[in-house]
């Protein structure tokens, strides 16, 4: 019997599995239900000897992800941010040392945790409205779900530090001038240049493909190891900070305001 989900949608395309973030209506958000509906997903292809490639996009066109579901962002305190780093880190790891190759089909904003997800990934595809960057300075908090380290050792530290400390959002050109995406495909597109690499992937032999995905990781591993570590740390430090908490509610009543204005019309 095949699983059901409520936030992602799986589907089998010959040997490649598609896994879509299905919240459109508030961008694909990634809350805790979905971060373990993903881990589930993870398991069922890294099982299935007849997948080859896994891909990974969002519903709609507008966005791949909009991050991390700012709401859940609310009730945390130091002890649960923490957990809540570890969890996202330890799904997006999974990914990244996934037996196969994974491919990130950026259709729209990659934000926040939605960029880290994609920054796991092997391949990035954008489409040409995609934005990418991280805005979480703006909720006075830093990407705890990986991001400072794999966006540095993706494009470096400079660019690193301005994305996340200056907030900066890039759009699919300029991501793909720095590195941070491998190719910018017209929205229409998207899917059948997403569909034909990882057709691509899946006429070469899993194992040596494997193998290359575990050498080249190993570059990074331990570093990465002890970075997700201090990531960790400090961002549930500043979940005990005012100015922090009070940022992540003010995305809170932005909502509220708009919902107020759309009930007076
Ligand atoms: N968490 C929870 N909900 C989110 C979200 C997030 N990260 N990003 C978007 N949404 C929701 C919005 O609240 C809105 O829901 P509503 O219709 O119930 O009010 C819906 O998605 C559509 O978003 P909206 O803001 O209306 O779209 P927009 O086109 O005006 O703006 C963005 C798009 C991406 C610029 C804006 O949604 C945004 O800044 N999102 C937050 C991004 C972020 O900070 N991510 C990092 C989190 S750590």
């Amino acid at each position: 019997m095949s699983k059901t989900y409520t936030t992602i949608n799986l589907r089998k395309e010959q040997t490649t599995t598609w896994i879509t973030l299905d919240r459109p209506d508030k961008l694909n958000a990634i809350n805790a239900t979905m971060l373990q509906e993903l881990s589930e997903a993870l398991t069922i292809i890294e099982k299935d000897a007849n997948v080859r490639c896994a891909i990974i996009t969002g519903e709609g066109e507008k966005a791949f992800s909009a991050g991390a579901d700012i709401t859940e962002l609310r009730k945390l305190t130091q002890k649960t941010a923490a957990e809540f780093s570890r969890k996202g880190q330890q799904v997006f790891s999974k990914l990244e040392v996934l037996s196969k190759p994974v491919v990130a089909a950026i259709n729209g904003y990659a934000l926040g945790g939605g960029l880290e997800l994609a920054l796991a990934c092997d391949f990035r595809l954008a489409s040409d409205n995609a934005e990418l960057g991280f805005p979480e300075m703006k909720l006075g908090i830093i990407p705890g779900w990986g991001g400072t380290q794999r966006l540095a050792w993706t494009v470096g530290a400079a660019e690193a530090k301005r994305l996340i400390m200056l907030g900066d959002r890039v759009k699919a050109e300029e991501a793909y001038k720095m590195g941070l995406v491998d190719k910018v495909v017209s929205m229409g597109k998207m899917e059948a240049e997403t569909e034909a690499l990882a057709q691509r992937l899946g006429e070469y032999p899993p194992t040596a493909l494997k193998y290359a995905k575990r050498a080249i990781n190993s570059v990074t591993k331990s570093v990465l190891e002890s970075g997700l570590k201090k990531e960790t740390d400090l961002f549930a430090r500043l979940f005990s900070t005012k100015e922090t908490k009070e940022r992540i509610e003010a995305f809170g009543s932005r909502e509220t305001k708009k919902k107020e204005t759309a009930k007076s019309e």
